[in-house]
């Protein structure tokens, strides 16, 4: 239509009011969506599993462990839940023993299209499969899953923010129901004005039903996270475009993701570490190579550094290695103890 401009799909009118979550629902899965763009998150943004193959490397020595405990199962699963381009899935495959990758089962769960050049092994699914034995691992999905936002208005009360495509926000109606005791249990908010939440219910339920998918092994859940006592005064909600943190605008043109409430999210038995204390315990060290190995190989040593730098920046303090890893074993012990 003549001098309107049109949100992430045809039929969200600049003017109109949406709820955080319905937007950005639209804005990132809808026909228009972000995610559904053919550059990927690759092409916006650089997670664990883009910044090296050590990463992969570690989550192949973690279904191992796990793929132990089970007694080596004829069929084990791993399934990569928000796999975007597959990558986690197809690197981990590359990295398991033969013994074990014959065994091996690949799982992309992904709401976009199937890449056409992945490894013709990876299952792409856009569910979880049912009755899993082996790993479900979720890598940066859950800050991904969209949640409202409310905002406390000048009288105390907290409101859901409504939003326009064009990112404009004002306060809609009080926050009542089961989102008013998601907030009370997880993210009380001070009678300040101004002060701001993210209602993390749809993550908790997302979760459950994925975590639940396995029957027995165990689930993984990493991102950005932040815990009960140390929430964010004011949320986290922001947008990413091509490598650079911008508004969060919900017309498509960007990523929308908030910070995960992950202590709200974890089921019985779960157990919350970084993701600096899960990669020490699977073998990632930052360390430098003996100077020595300079002399005798110094091919070695220049891949030696380079992966002691990726396992750094994988393990960084504030950074990557500040992330939560919530690890929920089913029928097996806990794999990182
Ligand atoms: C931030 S990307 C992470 C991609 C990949 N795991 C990584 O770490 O590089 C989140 C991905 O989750 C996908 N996603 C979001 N909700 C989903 C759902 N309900 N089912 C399957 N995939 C989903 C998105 O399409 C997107 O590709």
């Amino acid at each position: 239509m003549a001098g309107e401009t049109r949100g992430a799909t045809a039929g969200w009118t600049a003017g109109e009011w949406r709820g955080w979550r319905a937007a950005a629902q639209e804005a990132l899965y809808g026909e228009q969506g972000f995610y559904r763009r053919p550059e990927g998150p690759a092409g916006h943004f650089r997670t664990s599993v883009h910044a090296s193959p050590l990463f992969a490397g570690a989550v192949a020595r973690l279904l191992c462990r796990v793929d132990e405990s089970l007694g080596r199962p004829a069929s084990l699963g791993f399934v990569d839940m928000g796999a975007g381009r597959g990558e986690l899935v197809t690197g981990v495959l590359a990295a398991l023993p033969p013994e074990v990758a014959a065994r091996a089962r690949g799982y992309a769960v992904e709401l976009a299209d199937r890449p056409a050049d992945l490894d013709h092994r990876v299952e792409w699914l856009a569910e979880p499969p049912g009755g899993v034995t082996g790993l479900l691992f979720a890598n940066e999905w859950l800050d991904n899953v969209p949640v409202e936002v409310a905002e406390v208005d000048p009288a105390g009360v907290p409101r859901l923010v409504l939003v326009r495509p064009d990112g404009t926000e004002r306060l809609g109606e009080p926050v009542t129901g089961a989102e008013a005791e998601w907030l009370a249990r997880w993210w009380p908010l001070p009678p300040e004005a101004g002060t701001r939440a993210e209602i993390g219910l749809p993550r908790d339920t997302a979760w459950a039903a994925a975590g639940s998918t396995v029957d027995r092994g165990l689930a993984v859940a990493v991102d950005y996270a932040h815990t009960a006592g140390a929430r964010p005064p004011f949320g986290t909600l922001t947008g990413f475009r091509a490598g650079r943190e911008t508004a969060p605008v919900p017309d498509g043109s960007c990523d929308l993701t908030a910070h995960v409430a992950l202590d709200a999210c974890a089921g019985p038995g779960a157990r919350l570490l970084t993701q600096r204390e899960s990669l020490h315990a699977l073998g990632v060290a930052g360390g430098r190579p003996p100077l020595s190995l300079a002399s005798t190989d110094p091919a070695a040593y220049v891949r030696a550094l380079a992966g002691a730098g990726e396992a750094a920046e994988l393990t960084a303090t504030g950074g990557l290695g500040d992330f939560g890893w919530l690890v929920e074993p089913r029928g097996i012990p806990d794999p990182l103890r």
